[in-house]
């Protein structure tokens, strides 16, 4: 039985107070829950608070990307040994909002999920396809495409320490989720590509996570799926109501 892991992508949003309350509403509301894994994945300006925050309760820190290299004349840029020392423990790898808008390629994605690998961070690698892909019925092409390229190289031992996002473009921030059904469909193939490329025992251990539009209202049924094991949240992870709710309603 894999424990579901419900995470926080809370985007570009949230000052360091805001970030703050917020962490500290959740770390309140959700006291001595250990049914799932729970971790918040604030910018990098506020890690350092939220970390103070939770790190004496059982939330996780993540960070929403990282550098490849180590350390070096890179502008910008924020290294995987930099988000460790900051207490992270998983990083957001490959999101849509950064292949759209920041031309991050599989194969960049690939060495960031090397890199992350490297120092012990958990990467949670985004896949899923736009609109435009579904209605031309290349959903499983496209994530088949997407698998291959961020995760070539990789070894069993690699992939036990990896989490899967599946996040449809077109459900996210739209408030129209993908229903349990396709959900489960493309988490299906994700989890048989696995199995295909590495063994039935990483794809049994390993997480597939569904993102898109996840609210208290509609986890359930999307958890309720054999091969979804849990939710990447943006909205509805930026309140501490609607984040705790879909917390409780995972289990
Ligand atoms: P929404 O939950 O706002 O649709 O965002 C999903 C997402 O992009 C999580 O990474």
């Amino acid at each position: 039985m894999r424990k579901p892991l419900i995470a926080g992508n809370w985007k570009m949003y949230k000052t360091s107070d805001q970030a703050v309350k917020l962490a500290s509403g959740i770390k309140g509301s959700l006291k001595s829950f250990e049914t799932a894994d729970v971790v918040l994945c604030p910018a990098f300006t506020v890690l350092n608070a939220v970390y103070n925050v939770i790190s004496d309760s059982s939330l996780q820190l993540g960070a929403q990307d990282l550098f490849w290299e180590k350390e070096g004349a890179f502008t910008g840029e924020v290294s995987p040994i930099m988000l460790k020392d900051c207490g992270c423990e998983y990083v957001i790898i490959g999101h849509s909002e950064r292949r759209k808008y920041f031309h991050e390629t599989d194969e960049t994605i690939n060495k960031k999920i090397k890199a992350a690998l490297d120092v012990g961070l958990k990467p949670i690698v985004c896949v899923g396809e736009t609109l435009e892909e579904r209605e031309a019925g290349k959903t499983i092409e496209v994530i088949k495409h997407q698998l291959t390229g961020c995760f070539a190289g990789f070894n069993i031992e690699d992939m036990l320490n990896v989490t899967i996002a599946y996040e449809p473009v077109w459900a996210i921030g739209t408030g129209k989720n993908a229903t349990a059904l396709q959900a489960e469909e493309a988490h299906r193939f994700i989890r048989t590509f696995i199995v295909e490329k590495f063994s039935q025992g990483v794809a049994n251990t390993i997480r597939i996570l569904y993102g898109g539009s996840v609210k208290p209202a509609n986890i359930k049924e999307l958890l309720n799926e054999k091969d979804v094991d849990g939710a990447l949240v943006g909205g509805a992870s930026l309140e501490v109501s609607s984040f705790v709710d879909i917390v409780k309603n995972s289990i």
